[in-house]
């Protein structure tokens, strides 16, 4: 199989956003408790934050990182989370079925996202609480002071106002299982009133409406329409959410899993278009990709824990180096989408359906999924490129037909690097790659990585952390004016060209 992907350095999608390399950090299982936080752990910081995990983070290359949830924030009061430690009360946390001990809260995070270099996206619940506390923590959080509540976060040691931009308006709320969960009128009145409420306090906060938790949700479509028509002049995003997995053997479908998130960005844009074009307004609603992954979703309703306990191990699976492959290929979607997708947050971060493992008072490791996200993160730069493939197609069960490769390239006039990434969705044949060079002068390969592996089921463990990494690319070459490899069979590629 032959494909070709034609790319011209002045036809451009939109600037790389940094924000589409975010993450999440959610209460659930051992994302925060032994995850980023562990006092007492052997590379713990002062503030108990794991060393460790911190030099990860930041090699994965997030950018932004929501907090606090997720289906935790729906029932959550974020004053638990302030103050002293010894007052802060323990709680059940009914999302996952957990006792949450408070001990770590907005205060550690907002040091935790200065000590890796990240912004924060903090979520407010709208489900068990509204507009009155969401306003208070806004007010907590960002006024410098001279308020009850703004003084209360000086006197709990923090002087400076944390500044937060980005805030979610709740989280999955048109999800039943979500603590508060209302119908698309009920969410899109209470989103807008506390949009306003927000804004009163701060005009210039992005706020994000909650959109569909899944593209199979039955409301998804007439949810966003409901929700934007009531807040489309008090947002800035509208959330999407998507978790995929493999069902049986079936790889094909599982490889072209970014062609369901393609589609699901392209009609969330169509809705938020249309609401825009009958209000006549010029104004562009974008999306923001809050939580999207491979979760095997079966496995942790199988293991959900009976016992009320604190950080319980939930979706600690281990990736493989197919699950990789697939992350690989959304975050190219993501990309490729960049003139609309304007945030996007792996999830999650540590431990739970998560790029970065641990063990308590023990190692860090990267799993699968961490290596196409760092590399990706770390080398698109500059301009996304209009793609222009041409390449045979792969009938999927699940899908339908998709192309078999998922392509896009970023071009960075300053360096004069062009970045290109491909994911091969074909489970057994290779695929003749070839990108035509002669628009943009003349180019010499610096880099060619792939992950693939003989091995697909292949993961990395506590014992064995480096198992699945990437390496040389074995096929790729830069020569008459092409890059051309071969691409193996469910991989991830990417090539790096220096042009003179
Ligand atoms: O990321 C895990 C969970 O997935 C989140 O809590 C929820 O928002 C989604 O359903």
């Amino acid at each position: 199989m032959y494909a070709t992907l034609r790319l011209d350095p002045a036809s451009t999608v939109s600037p790389v956003r940094r924000r589409t390399f975010g993450g999440f950090v959610e209460h659930m299982g051992r994302c925060v408790y032994t995850g980023i936080y562990e006092p007492g752990h052997p590379t713990a910081d002062e503030h108990g934050f794991r060393r460790d995990v911190l030099d990860l983070v930041r090699e994965l290359g997030v950018t932004v990182v929501r907090y606090p949830g997720g289906n935790f924030v729906s029932g959550y009061r974020w004053e638990d989370g302030v103050g002293p430690r010894e007052q802060r009360p323990r709680r059940l946390d009914p999302a996952w079925r957990t006792i949450e001990t408070n001990e770590f809260g907005l205060n550690e995070f907002m040091a935790w996202t200065r000590a890796a270099g990240i912004e924060p996206m903090m979520a407010v619940n709208l489900g068990t609480r509204g507009i009155q506390e969401a306003m208070d923590l806004l007010e907590y959080a960002n006024h410098p002071g001279g308020t009850t509540l703004s003084d209360l976060r000086v006197a709990h040691g923090v002087p400076e106002p944390h500044g937060i931009r980005m805030w979610c308006l709740g989280n999955e709320m048109d999800g039943p299982w979500q603590l508060g969960h209302r119908t698309a009128e009920e969410y899109a009145r209470i989103a807008a009133e506390t949009a306003r409420g927000l804004r009163q306090i701060d005009p210039d906060l992005e706020l994000v409406a909650c959109g569909s938790s899944g593209r199979v949700m039955p409301t998804f479509g007439a949810w966003e329409r409901t929700v934007l028509e009531e807040t489309y002049d008090l947002v800035d995003h509208v959330s999407a959410h998507a978790y995929y997995q493999l069902e049986g053997d079936d790889q094909a479908s599982f490889l072209a899993s970014s062609a369901d998130m393609e589609a699901m960005v392209r009609e969330v844009v169509a809705i938020a278009d249309e609401v825009g074009a009958r209000r006549g307004s010029d104004k562009r609603i974008h999306v923001s990709f809050d939580e999207w992954n491979v979760w095997y979703l079966d496995r942790v309703r199988a293991a959900a824990p009976d016992e009320w306990v604190e950080a319980p191990r939930l979706s600690e699976d281990a990736y493989t180096v197919l699950d990789a492959v697939v992350v690989g290929s959304l975050l190219i979607t993501l990309l490729r989408a960049s003139d609309r997708v304007h945030a996007a947050c792996l999830a999650q971060l540590v431990n739970t359906i998560s790029a970065i493992r641990t063990e308590p008072g023990g190692p860090a490791w990267r799993q699968s999924i961490f290596h196409p996200f760092s590399l990706t993160a770390r080398h698109a730069a500059g301009d996304v490129l209009r793609p222009d493939l041409t390449a045979p197609t792969l009938d999927t069960a699940k899908h339908g037909t998709v192309p078999v490769l998922d392509a896009v390239a970023t071009w960075d006039a300053d360096s004069r690097r062009l970045a290109v990434f491909v994911v091969n969705r074909d489970p057994d044949e290779a695929v003749i790659f070839e990108v035509p060079l002669v628009a943009f002068g003349d180019a010499r390969l610096a880099q060619a990585t792939e992950l693939a592996d003989d091995d697909r089921f292949a993961c990395n463990t506590q014992d064995e952390p480096d198992r699945v990494v990437p390496h040389a690319h074995p096929r790729a070459a830069v020569t008459d004016g092409a890059l051309r490899a071969e691409l193996a069979p469910a991989s991830w590629s990417m090539f790096l060209v220096d042009v003179a």
